[in-house]
């Protein structure tokens, strides 16, 4: 596989946005699974990466406590195979009255400066957005849209971006999108929002190997998609845990 993630590519050390965290009790192979991934990642010489679990009314299982509990374990495991990653784990949280709730209590897996991953609904504006934005800001979190590439009321509303951007939004693009797992409205739009120099940061949005082969084999191979991440100058460099 190419070094997606070199130096000489997209300059990135931290991937921000992948599902690779395994569940408590889960099938040993998907462990396995997660571990392969980590080991490319480490292969493309990433050395921090973060889990981002979904965390969401509509599943229930995933509570903070879960997924620190299942963190603990993976790191563990993380060791035992002599995989020089730092993993963080922090929450996908999407937009909904749960979210809401635990703003009121501060309780957020976020990134380092309070940063935190916010998923919205793909084809309808949530109502209560606006309102979820403004709370997140007056405790001091900076929250980052994922994915705006999907977000079909979102990705062509340049307004709504700027407003958006002007109340402290990061966008994060998912390079998955782009390389044609959800259709070519989604990579058309990626496109433009590359374009328009809509993103802040970057991630896989990966689950697993055949994913990240997919990104490499639909990214890296167009020289016109390397040259438009590299012109991005994404900012995960300030995720990254080398030095800690
Ligand atoms: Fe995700």
């Amino acid at each position: 596989m190419n070094n997606l993630f070199s130096r000489n590519k997209i300059n990135i050390d931290t991937e921000m946005h992948c599902h690779i965290l395994p569940a408590v009790g889960c099938d040993p192979e998907f462990t396995n699974q997660a571990l392969d991934v980590l080991a490319i990642f480490q292969s493309y010489g990433v050395n921090t990466v973060y889990a981002t679990p979904h965390v969401r009314l509509a599943r229930p299982s995933n509570t903070h406590e879960s997924i620190l509990k299942r963190a603990e374990i993976f790191k563990k495991q993380i060791a035992e195979n002599k995989i020089k990653i730092k993993l963080e784990v922090v929450a996908e949280y999407y937009v909904d009255e749960g979210l809401s709730s635990l703003i009121d209590n501060e309780n957020l897996l976020t990134y380092p400066q309070s940063h935190v991953l916010i998923e919205l609904p793909m084809r309808v504006k949530p109502a209560g957005l606006d309102d979820i934005i403004k709370k997140l800001c007056a405790k001091a979190y900076k929250p980052i849209i994922a994915h705006p590439e999907l977000h079909h009321y979102l990705r062509y509303d340049w307004k709504m971006i700027a407003d958006l951007k002007s109340q402290g939004c990061l966008f994060q693009i998912n390079l998955i999108n782009m390389a044609g797992y959800f259709g070519d409205d989604v990579i058309v739009a990626a496109e433009n929002l590359l374009r328009s120099k809509t993103y802040d940061l970057v991630g896989t949005g990966a689950h697993s190997r055949a994913q990240l082969q997919l990104i490499d084999k639909q990214i890296l191979q167009k020289k016109d998609y390397v040259k438009l991440l590299r012109n991005a100058n994404f900012k995960n460099k300030i995720f990254s845990q080398k030095d800690n």
